[in-house]
């Protein structure tokens, strides 16, 4: 077989017929091979359930008020927000866009066990619009295939894979338009330096945005503001696999038995996001005062904790974890704003 490009080896080994998402991993689950912000607890969705409260009345309360959510893996986070919403619920249709058959068949399920079947569906691909509401996607970005590029002597190479027998890299001139890609966001840099090229994630916020009448697309993910960022780096520290809860950094090692993720490149996305880190967008949605009975429960009871007490630890640790400056705090809250 010829060697094929990176971005589609990528999307082969996560979501082909063997695909790390395809072959039954539990991605996002606790104890899965990652952890993410929504599957930690339900803190961060009753930050999001309140930004939406929010979002509404800004929007003019309509009715319907549609959220999309993109890359909605197993429903968590849509279960949750349904639970915390308090002024927009009555109006809002949620809409949970999954690519995998089984993670959508198994979002609806555990939409149903709770009873709130009537408030949400789940589609392949984002609905086309044009609809008023809220876009969101927790690490979707992060995850669309993307492509490699690396600059050599005279210009720069992409990186395919050939397949024969063991996955091994083989580098091709890269064509004019994704050269001349690779040589804006990241001018003049060392020989051998690597970037990704992002074009899958600025497609879909692009189709996110043009699906929104009025509204806004708010995203959650990993990744600098600057792809001449990445260049600077290795490529084993922006390139990453995830299996078990064990980072790696082989993307060729074993397709599909473990996640291919890059941090996100915000400057190769559409313009308009104002970014702020994901601690700072929580702060401002109010996670101190969601956790401020706990923290004061877990002083009085510390030396004595009674099973409320170690509860309210529980939220703590939970709001340490979401808001940790060297680890999801750090993630980029960017949001887009349309009409
Ligand atoms: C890292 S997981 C995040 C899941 C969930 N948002 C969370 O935070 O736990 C990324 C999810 O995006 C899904 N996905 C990938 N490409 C997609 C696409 N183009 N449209 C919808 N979902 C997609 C994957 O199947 C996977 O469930």
């Amino acid at each position: 077989m010829p060697p094929v490009r990176f971005d589609e080896f990528m999307d082969e080994a996560l979501y082909g017929a063997s695909g790390f998402y395809v072959g039954g991993a539990r991605p996002a689950a606790r104890g899965g091979d990652f952890a993410t912000s929504p599957e930690l607890g339900t803190l961060f969705a009753r930050c999001v359930a309140g930004y939406l409260d929010r979002t509404w009345d800004e929007l003019g309360q309509p009715d319907p008020f549609v959220v999309v959510e993109g890359g909605a893996g197993r429903g968590t986070l849509c279960r949750d927000v349904l639970a915390h919403v308090e002024t927009c619920s009555h109006a809002l249709q949620y809409v949970m866009v999954e690519r995998v058959d089984w993670q959508r068949d198994e979002a609806l399920a555990r939409i149903a066990d709770v009873g709130m079947s009537e408030c949400a569906v789940a589609a392949p691909d984002l609905p086309a619009g044009p609809l008023v509401g809220v876009v969101l996607a927790n690490e979707l970005l992060d995850n669309l295939p993307f492509r490699l590029l690396e600059h050599s002597e005279t210009d720069w190479q992409e990186v395919h894979v050939e397949r024969a027998g063991r996955e091994r890299e083989v580098l091709r001139d890269a064509p004019a338009d994704a050269a001349a890609m690779a040589e804006a966001v990241a001018p003049g840099v060392a020989l051998s330096t690597r970037v990704p090229l992002q074009l899958k994630a600025a497609v879909w916020v692009r189709r996110a945005l043009r699906s929104l009448e009025r509204g806004r697309l708010l995203t959650f993910d990993y990744g600098v503001r600057r792809t001449a960022e990445l260049a600077q780096r290795p490529q084993s520290e922006w390139l990453r696999t995830y299996w078990s809860q064990q980072r790696g950094h082989d993307p060729l090692g074993a397709p599909g038995t473990a996640d291919i993720t890059c941090d996100v490149a915000f400057d190769q996305l559409p313009p308009g996001a104002t970014l702020s880190t994901q601690a700072e967008w929580l702060a401002a949605a109010g996670i101190g005062s969601m956790t401020a009975d706990a923290r004061a429960l877990w002083q009085r009871k510390r030396s004595k904790p009674t099973a409320e007490a170690l509860a309210a630890r529980a939220l703590l640790d939970e709001a340490a974890a979401l808001t940790d400056p060297d680890g999801m705090g750090a993630f980029w809250a960017a949001e887009w704003r349309v009409g």
